[in-house]
């Protein structure tokens, strides 16, 4: 019997490896013969630990799995799939969180056991790459304008330009760089990528460095995924052991290298020219663009710079072709994003869509609404620096352009719930304070002007001069807006703005001066 317990990072906080070992206990006891996998994650997390037994018919699933279920569960032969039991959520495929969901990127996720290459191959891996080796580089960033893949770390910059820039630099030595600095809260798509499938990033990685003609690849891991990390080093040793990685991939004369370097926990390391600098050995400071990294970029040479989701997303588009990406997705956004459900949510998760939808189908009918019960207040789209946004907004359809419109962005795709018992000063408040803290220091609007902001909204909390300071501290957004180098400064106000305009009264409530 073929059961699987998850492993992701969110799993095995949930006592998942314990559950596997207990589980491999009591089979040996019962003389029951469970061959236990461990898969990574549907990314469920409110089923988590979820476990899996394989059937005729398909998975079934139990969740979410305490050790003290387990008796319960072996009386019941859960091995066996379709029994009667509390935890028994029927066909895993079924559960309408899944079923609903255009998983495309994260077809694998959760399925396949993360460093197994067959496991790997017998799910479509690699079929994009071996397409790949057969096309010219020109032939294969022209796959990947069709597919119309935008930048999916927040920028949505169209891929397919991006690589032609770099594939029309008349320079020998390039290279791929994976950003997978995922530092936006309430994101984790990135970390599922790494750890749950890996062999999709490098071949994605690959077909980037055939397209563009580079042969050295860094993915730039934030020290805070150790388990990514682990699990990365062990692809990446099984691709060149396979002749994935390495001077003659599957047998032709191509050449690809990659290598992980670890990041040191600094926010701003996920711009990409503070990252380059950090790969390069020194602090992460912003460089101006241009140029831009695509002309000059790592070590002075051209470089590829994308996003963990958008190299991941080049596999799928190789195998299956263009068209099947782009036939997903409305107006200007083709194909999907994986939007991250976390905060104050009843079914956190990882929900894969085409565009189209609305915020508010993907937090009530995928979410459920709050954890707590209460009524859902605000939603801050996009990370730190994206806006918070009432219920007058959730009707927008997640589309680059439609965000936009509503001056918000979508950003990473990490949507943060918060319920009616939200302090929305506090909020504004923690926005310029994370800024003070995260800034790289290099421009005074953003370095000075956030730890100013953090003052202001201190004074407007305490009932000070409240509509003065207000108009000072819309002054000051507006300059951080126009005068700061990159995001980090440029975006900070948006939170801080969009928390005055649709949530005024938690500014003003502390009207009478505090004693
Ligand atoms: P950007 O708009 O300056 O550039 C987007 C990308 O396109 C960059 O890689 C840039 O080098 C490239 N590019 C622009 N013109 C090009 C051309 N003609 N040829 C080739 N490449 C070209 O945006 P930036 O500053 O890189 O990123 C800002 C975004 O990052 C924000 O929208 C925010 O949502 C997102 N962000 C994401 C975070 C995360 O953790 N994923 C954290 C913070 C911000
Ligand atoms: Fe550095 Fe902030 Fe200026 Fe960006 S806006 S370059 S983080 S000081």
């Amino acid at each position: 019997y073929h059961v699987y317990v998850p492993s992701d990072t969110t799993a095995k906080a949930l006592g998942a490896d314990r559950l596997a070992r207990l589980m491999a206990i009591m089979a040996a006891e019962q003389g029951i013969e469970l061959n236990i996998k461990r898969n990574g994650t549907r990314a469920m997390y409110w089923l988590e630990p979820l476990v899996e037994v394989e059937t005729a018919q398909g998975r079934f699933g139990f969740g979410p799995v305490k050790e003290t279920d387990l008796a319960s569960l072996f009386a019941a032969k859960f091995w066996l799939g379709e029994v009667d039991h509390p935890l028994a959520l029927g066909l895993v495929e079924d559960i309408d969180y899944l079923k609903k969901q255009q998983r495309l990127t994260f077809s694998r996720v959760g399925v396949i056991d993360p460093v197994c290459l067959e496991d790997y191959r017998s799910h479509y891996g690699f079929k994009g790459l071996e397409n790949a080796l057969n096309l010219s580089p020109q032939a294969l960033v022209d796959q990947i304008k069709a597919s119309g893949l935008r930048g999916r770390g927040g920028a949505a910059f169209p891929t397919g330009i991006k690589w032609q820039t770099v594939l029309d630099a008349p320079t020998e030595q390039k290279y791929i760089v994976c950003n997978a600095d995922e530092g936006d809260s309430g994101t984790f798509a990135d970390r599922l990528v790494m750890e749950c499938d890996p062999f999709m990033l490098i071949e994605g990685m690959i077909i980037a460095g055939l397209a563009v003609g580079a042969t050295q690849g860094y993915i730039y891991l934030r020290s805070e995924y150790p388990l990514a990390h682990l699990t990365l080093e062990k692809a990446i040793a099984i691709a060149y052991e396979n002749n994935l990685l390495g001077p003659n991939i599957l047998g032709c004369p191509q050449c690809f290298h990659l290598e992980v370097r670890l990041g040191a926990g600094a926010y701003i390391c996920g711009e990409e020219t503070s990252l380059l600098e950090s790969l390069e050995g020194k602090r992460g400071l912003v460089r101006a663009k241009p140029p831009l990294p695509a002309i000059v970029g790592l070590f002075g040479k051209p470089t590829v710079v994308n996003n963990v989701l958008s190299l991941a997303a080049v596999p799928f588009i190789l195998d299956k072709g263009a068209k099947a990406y782009a036939d997903c997705g409305m107006g200007r956004s083709r194909g999907t994003l994986p939007f991250q459900l976390a905060g104050n949510v009843k079914r956190g998760g990882l929900v894969e869509l085409a565009f189209g939808p609305t915020l508010r189908e993907l937090m009530f009918d995928f979410g459920g609404g709050t954890r707590s019960g209460r009524p859902l207040r605000a939603v801050q789209v996009g990370g730190p620096l994206g806006a918070y946004l009432p219920d007058s907004q959730w009707d927008t359809q997640l589309d680059y352009e439609a965000f936009a419109k509503a001056n918000a962005v979508l950003g990473h795709g990490g949507v943060v719930l918060f319920d009616d018992t939200v302090d929305m000063g506090e909020q504004a408040r923690f926005s310029m304070a994370f800024c003070a803290v995260e800034s790289c220091g290099k421009c005074t609007p953003c370095r000075i002007g956030s730890t100013r902001g953090v003052e202001v909204i201190d004074r407007i909390r305490a009932g000070e001069n409240i509509e003065g300071n207000l108009a000072l501290l819309s002054d000051l957004c507006e300059t951080m807006i126009d005068g700061s180098l990159c995001a980090m400064g440029g975006m900070t106000p948006f939170p801080v703005q969009s928390a005055i305009k649709y949530f005024h009264e938690d500014f003003v409530k502390h009207s009478a001066p505090l004693s």
